[in-house]
């Protein structure tokens, strides 16, 4: 049911008191006047900067001067008005926390329940004493739709269609990617990114509305938008993720949908350190052309008890916001250490871990999951339960062909053409070599090359690789651990894996 719908229904029923949350104060306000009129009831507005707007001819008497404190003033407003009428009151949850308020509200809605009365109150978070909850009915108030999204870019063409400096043409191209990226944002934030994007490029385009999402990542702190910077073409290996990411890259379009897919979930990368989980995430982002978000799980934390939960809520509903999207949590293990020891922190990380959990597993908005860690023995075993990840994949050292491939990316990174390397050879001997070793025996051999300023050859990196010792020789038995723990939960990332 729509919003406002919901909203009528709520007030015919003579519900007493509403608690809309939403930051749209015009949009929701502009819903609840529209409802009021339709039920022929009056209207009145209550801010702390106006007051009541307009002001209540009480029932008792005319309208006369208060020593009250405004919030309680226009409580007893409330009290004594007459009925058919609606109270919206704005950023009212600041005062929830006095008792007398809290009293006074209780007072109200045995007083308002059953009459044709309504008191709205709308603010942008959701602060409801326990004394209250039977009393209130909460709603969420949702951001504009495609369809309201739609309406109002149609609004904005035609008030501009006759201004000789912009051009207003849209191919319908177009016009689907500036409605699907809008979506997420209020409003008011649609408004100006559209008339940025007018004042700026003389037209409407998406970036301003991309923009403009990014101005509220960066608000927020625990997530950043992150630039899909790599592409599947630049990871060496892993044949059978790419495979299994591949397949799924058309299952967040509408045909999708029609067609029966459900959005995918998201996937765990578990491996070995510098084998590329990293790069696979960031590759993702781009292979599917969604925007990434990254979360970084140490700033949900905050120092302040209960918030470190409510944060959690809040990344997870911008990430929400901003779908179809992927959301990518690297070293998952370090966020959730701790989960497993017992570290006394009050339970907090438990509770903001299970806050994610049953997010994951009920979330309904596609929002693709990437998580990536190395250290298995600290990740808590819920996470590895079945629904909650589509797949989890082991991400094992490259074996020789894998080594060539990776090889032959970093060369031609570095617009040398790998033919003229012998990188079969250069394979076969940095067996125990991760992806990222293998790029540093590349600019190794660039730099000593450089320095003597001669080109780089074969002989060049296969030095770098005799002189160095692979950080998996030293590892043997964490490496062997792991290998261990995967060879049971998970799925292997490529085809060979081992050599
Ligand atoms: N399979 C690969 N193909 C191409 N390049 C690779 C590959 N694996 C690693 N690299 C190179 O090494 C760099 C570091 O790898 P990455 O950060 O993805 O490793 P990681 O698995 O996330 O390691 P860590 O466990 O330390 O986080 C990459 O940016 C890339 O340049
Ligand atoms: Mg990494």
């Amino acid at each position: 049911m729509d919003a406002k719908k919901e909203i009528e229904v709520l007030v015919r029923a003579k519900y007493p008191i509403l608690y809309i949350t939403s930051w749209e104060e015009r949009r929701v306000e502009q819903a609840v006047r529209d409802v009021a009129l339709g039920l022929n009831r009056q209207m009145h507005t209550w801010s702390v900067t106006q007051g009541m707007q307009p002001a209540v001819r009480r029932a008792s008497g005319p309208v006369k001067a208060s020593s009250l404190p405004g919030e309680l003033e226009a409580l007893a407003q409330i009290h004594e008005s007459a009925e058919f009428t609606v109270f919206l009151l704005k950023d009212f949850h600041p005062y929830m926390k006095d008792t007398r308020v809290v009293r006074l509200l209780r007072d109200l809605a045995a007083r308002l329940r059953g009459k044709a009365q309504t008191l709205i109150l709308l603010s942008p978070q959701l602060t409801l004493p326990t004394e209250l909850e039977k009393d209130v009915t909460v709603l969420e108030y949702p951001l504009p739709e495609r369809d309201d999204i739609e309406t109002q870019l149609t609004d904005v063409i035609t008030a501009m269609v006759d201004t000789p400096s912009v051009d207003m043409s849209l191919t319908d191209e177009l016009r689907e990617s500036i409605v699907r990226s809008a979506q997420g944002l209020t409003a008011d934030e649609i408004e100006s990114a559209l008339a940025r994007s007018l004042v700026e490029e003389r037209k409407l385009t998406v970036d301003k509305i991309i923009e403009e999402k990014k101005q509220i990542v960066r608000k927020t702190g625990m997530l950043e938008f992150y630039p899909s910077s790599s592409s599947m073409k630049d990871v060496g290996g892993h044949d059978l993720l790419k495979d299994w990411l591949e397949k799924r890259s058309k299952s967040f379009t509408d045909a999708a949908r029609d067609f029966g897919i459900p959005y995918p979930k998201g996937i765990l990368i578990i491996g070995v350190q510098g084998c590329g989980k990293s790069l696979v995430a960031k590759a993702v982002s781009s292979a599917y052309g969604l925007p990434m978000l990254k979360m970084d799980v140490g700033r949900i934390f905050g120092s302040l008890v209960g918030q470190s939960e409510q944060n959690m809520r809040r990344a997870i509903s911008i990430a929400e916001s901003l779908s179809p999207c992927i959301l990518w949590i690297d070293e998952l293990e370090k966020g959730f250490a701790g989960m497993n020891g017992g570290v006394s922190d009050s339970g907090t990380t438990a509770r903001v871990f299970s806050t994610f959990l049953t997010w994951m597993q009920e979330k309904t908005k596609p929002v693709f999951l990437i998580a990536t860690g190395n250290n298995v023995a600290q990740l808590p075993p819920e996470l590895m339960r079945k629904g909650r990840f589509d797949e989890i994949f082991f991400v094992d050292l490259p074996d020789t062909k894998e080594r060539e491939e990776i090889f032959s990316i970093h060369l031609k990174k570095r617009k040398r053409d790998p033919k003229k390397f012998k990188i079969g050879e250069l394979a076969s001997i940095t067996d125990g070599f991760s992806g990222a070793e293998i790029e540093q025996l590349v600019v190794g051999a660039l730099n000593a090359a450089f320095f003597q300023d001669r080109e780089v050859t074969f002989k060049d990196i296969k030095f770098e690789a005799d002189n160095q010792v692979p950080l998996s020789r030293m590892m043997s038995e964490d490496i062997a651990e792991l290998r261990e723990w995967a060879r049971l939960r998970a799925r292997p990332s490529a085809t060979y894996g081992e050599g």
